[in-house]
Order: C-alpha cells, then structure tokens, then sequence
C-alpha cells in the first residue's frame, strides 16, 4: 500500500517471529528495514523474503546490548541514507520458568539488560537524529506481562513494566522533537519463544481448554506475528500522528477478561 515508501525502519530482534513478521510488514509498505539481529543467519533468510517480496533491506548483525556496536549501526545507517524514522524496540529474551525463589542475579542482570536497558540505547542513539530532522517514531514492544503476571519470570515482568513506564516519559521528553513513543504489549503470540522447555505452551491441552474452548482469550486463538506487525505499521504510519505514550495492547481480549 506504500503507507511507509522510502522510511528508514530500524527493528531489532528481526530474525524471527515477532521482528521478522514486523520487518515484511514494513517493508510492505515501502520502508526499507534496518534489520538486527545477533543472528546472522536467521537476518540472511529474513532479507532474503524481503528481497522475494520487492523490497530491499540491511543487514545488521550485533548484540543489541553491545552500546559501541549499536552505535556504529545507527551511525552508518544516519550516513548511508541521511535519515531513521523508526526505532522498534523488539529484541528480546523470556528466562520464564523461574521464580525469585529459584532464579539468580545473573539471570536478572542479563533479562534486563537485553528487555531493558538496550531500549534506552538504541533510542539515545537514534533520538537526536530524529530531533534534528524534527519527527520520528520509537516503538518499544512491551508485554502484557508488564501490567499482569502468569507468576514466574519476575526480572522480565519487570524489563517489560518499565518499558510502558519508559514510553510515556519518553514521549513527553520527545514530544517538542515531533517523535512519537509508543509500545504495544501482545499477549499469547505463537513465535519461537512461545516455546517453553521443547514445548510450544499455546498448543498444550490445558492451554487449548481454559484460552481457546472456554475463551479466557475472547476471540478464541493465540496471537500470529502478523497481529502484532500491522498494529506496529500504523504506529509507524502518518495514521499515527496525534498519538504518543500509548500502549496498545494485542491480546485477543485476553486482558478484558477476569
Ligand atoms: N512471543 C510472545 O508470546 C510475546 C508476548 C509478548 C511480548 N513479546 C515480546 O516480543 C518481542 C519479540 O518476541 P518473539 O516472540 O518474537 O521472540 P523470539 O525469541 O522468537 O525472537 C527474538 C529475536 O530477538 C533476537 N535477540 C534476542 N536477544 C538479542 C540480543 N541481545 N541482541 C540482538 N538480538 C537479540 C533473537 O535472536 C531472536 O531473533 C520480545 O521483546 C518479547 O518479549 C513476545
């Protein structure tokens, strides 16, 4: 539909599931993705359907909490094509199956520093050049486990909290640069990290019984990649202009519920 032609989108954690979905859908569009990943493999194949589909693409492969790394991308990228519009803060990682009862310090360092902290880099490096050319986005992709909890992975609940808390004080800071901040919390999305100890937890028979056959999630069906992609575009898109320091949350209703 050409909602994005020419934009520079950068999206980090492209490889796969929510990235990748979020990557296509913006290159749909006419961006020109600035994929990250800090697997090179699974950026190649994820540029490869973009190039399929029409579209080109970069390819940046980094750990995002690796600040001089980030800063040489966002540098480049600012070089090569004089611009970034978009920041979507996607990458990362749930530890899930612990407690604060069993879990370690380390473990907590490590989910913050990924879910957390490499937020706050990625958008200080792109934030000034997004003010001097006075209009921007930055999507972080939060969680609805930053506002309710299943009662394990305490240190991502917290990244994923904060993250909503770091949008709306993100938005007033930026809102006289004319970037917008917003995030989108998904609920029960099917992607790889949907898959929990070799077992994809949207597919269990418990899972089927109380989120789809008795519809804790209404619209009875866990969340695709694609869900999340297109709420990311219009929050990308000039539909998008009157908005920031919103969560949208994409749940199936999950949240509604008691
Ligand atoms: N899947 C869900 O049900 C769900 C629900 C709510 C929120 N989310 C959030 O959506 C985002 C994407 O989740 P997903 O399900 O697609 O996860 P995923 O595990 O399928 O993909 C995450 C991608 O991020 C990359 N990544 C992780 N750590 C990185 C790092 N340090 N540096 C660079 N790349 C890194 C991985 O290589 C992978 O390609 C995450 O922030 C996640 O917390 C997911």
């Amino acid at each position: 539909m050409g909602l994005l032609n020419g934009q520079i989108c950068i999206v980090t954690g492209a490889g796969q599931g929510l990235g990748r979905a979020i990557a296509l859908e913006l290159s749909r569009e006419g961006a020109i993705p600035a994929l990250v990943d800090r697997n090179p493999e699974t950026l190649a194949h994820v540029a490869q359907e973009i190039a399929r589909g029409g579209g080109s693409c970069t390819q940046h492969s980094f750990d995002v909490t690796d600040y001089d790394a980030y800063a040489r991308t966002v540098a480049d990228l600012h070089e090569r094509h004089g611009r970034i519009d978009t920041l979507v803060n996607n990458a990362g990682i749930n530890p899930a199956t612990r407690s604060i009862l069993d879990d370690t310090l380390e473990e907590w360092r490590r989910t913050i520093s990924i879910n957390l902290e490499a937020v706050y880099m990625g958008s200080k490096l792109v934030a000034p050049i997004m003010a001097t050319q006075n209009g921007g986005r930055i999507i972080h992709i939060s969680s609805i486990q930053g506002f309710a909890s299943s009662g394990l992975c305490g240190s991502y609940n917290a990244a994923k909290g904060a993250l909503i808390a770091y949008t709306k004080s993100m938005a007033v800071e930026l809102a006289p640069y004319n970037i917008l901040v917003n995030a989108v919390a998904p609920g029960f999305m099917v992607t790889p990290m949907s898959v929990v100890n070799g077992v994809d937890e949207t597919t269990t028979p418990e899972f089927i019984d109380w989120y789809i056959d008795k519809r804790k999630i209404p619209l009875g069906r866990s969340g695709q990649p694609e869900d999340v992609a297109g709420t990311v575009v219009f929050l990308a898109s000039n539909y998008c202009r009157y908005m920031t320091g919103q969560l949208l949350v994409v749940d199936g209703g999950l949240m509604s519920t008691f």
